[in-house]
């Protein structure tokens, strides 16, 4: 092919590229530099020519493949960003658009008494804070004073796991996390700024039945500071209750019972009515959680001086008091993750848990 026509391959050759779409971009490629192509067959001539001829004949050849190459790189970047932006187009959400409902999801009843109970401690004060679900031994019991052939640890049907730690059984050890921390930082203790914390999170024990299963939540409360008195765990019990329950009558009772890590320890009562389920009527008392001022010996067990701090505790089942406040009769609902059940008792995500509102 003389020289001449080099100039007209390559300029059909640049109109057939710029016309190209994806595909036929590829066929291109392989009809112009594949091993049958074009180019590759005027290459493929060379070896026959006299040594100059060979010289000018080969340099015009390189010139003509690397503008080719180049020009075809360039349309498929032209292409490939079109492609792109169609897609975008395409593929766009529109952020605005109203929700579908029947494709909405909704924040679960447990979460949402988690935020609730949240509401209503940050306003008296609190902080929120949480603990690992592998514990060990001595900060799920040993530490909250229940010796190692105490009942309670019985009570608690306990999962072990190898290497002795423990699925926390309540979420009583980060009481002592946090008062171990606190008691490590010398300047809380010397400017005393209180200890004011509730830990809502996942706890363990190996039952299940309507009412109990393996994985449940509490959440604890711990205050300690100088002059903390029983007066004061009322107050806060009682409001959080009658808060939580909206209520502002709520019948609330303190009943003498037994903890090992409090002492004087009280379970917390609510009134309601028996046979209708009705909260705050009727005559009847329900269990609602356990509470009591922390007993010297953890504190001391914390590095405390129980003689300068005290303080309460109190721990509340999430699944329990969700299910009196919203008529849930039974507990494995929660975990069935059933879309149906979860739009009748979910909670809309745009509408959060806010004390001010009332729930
Ligand atoms: N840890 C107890 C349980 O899981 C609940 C509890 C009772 C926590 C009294 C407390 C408390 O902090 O003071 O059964």
């Amino acid at each position: 092919m003389p020289a001449n026509d080099l100039n007209l391959l390559q300029a059909q050759a640049e109109l057939k590229i710029a016309a190209a779409d994806s595909d036929t971009l590829e066929e291109l490629r392989v009809s112009l530099l594949g091993k049958n192509g074009a180019i590759t067959a005027e290459l493929k001539t060379l070896g026959a020519m006299d040594p100059d001829a060979r010289k000018a004949r080969g340099a015009e050849l390189n010139v003509l493949k690397t503008v080719i190459t180049q020009a075809l790189a360039e349309r498929r970047a032209v292409l490939d960003a079109a492609a792109l932006e169609s897609r975008l187009a395409a593929e766009r959400i529109d952020v605005t658009a109203p929700v579908r409902p029947e494709i909405a999801g909704a924040i679960h009843p447990i979460s949402r008494t988690t935020e609730e109970i949240a509401a209503i401690f940050s306003a008296m004060g609190f902080a929120i804070k949480d603990g690992p679900d592998i514990e060990n031994d001595w900060n799920n019991f040993s530490a909250l004073n229940i010796a190692a052939h105490h009942p309670a640890r019985a009570m608690m049907d306990t999962f072990y796991l190898q290497g002795g730690e423990v699925l926390r059984t309540h979420t009583s050890p980060v009481q002592i996390r946090t008062m171990l921390e606190w008691a490590r930082s010398q300047t809380a203790q010397a400017t005393a700024q209180p200890i004011r914390i509730i830990v809502p999170g996942r706890t363990f024990r190996a039952d299940h039945d309507a009412t109990h299963s393996p994985m449940f939540h509490q959440t604890e409360g711990l205050v300690i500071g100088r002059g903390i008195t029983l007066g004061h765990l009322k107050g806060c019990l009682i409001d959080f209750l009658r808060a939580f329950f909206d209520n502002p009558a709520l019948p609330v009772r303190f009943r003498a019972s037994y903890f090992p890590f409090t002492e004087p320890s009280m379970e917390v009562d609510i009134g309601w009515n028996r046979k209708t389920g009705e909260i705050g009527a009727g005559s009847d008392w329900l269990e609602i959680l356990g509470s009591g001022m922390v007993h010297p010996n953890v504190l001391a067990n914390c590095g405390i001086d129980p003689r300068e701090f005290q303080g309460f505790a109190f721990g509340v089942g999430i699944e329990r008091i969700t299910m009196l406040k919203h008529g849930i009769a039974d507990l494995r609902l929660f975990y069935e993750s059933d879309v149906r059940w979860l739009r009748h008792y979910g909670f809309a995500s745009l509408s959060p848990a806010m004390l001010h509102e009332g729930f």
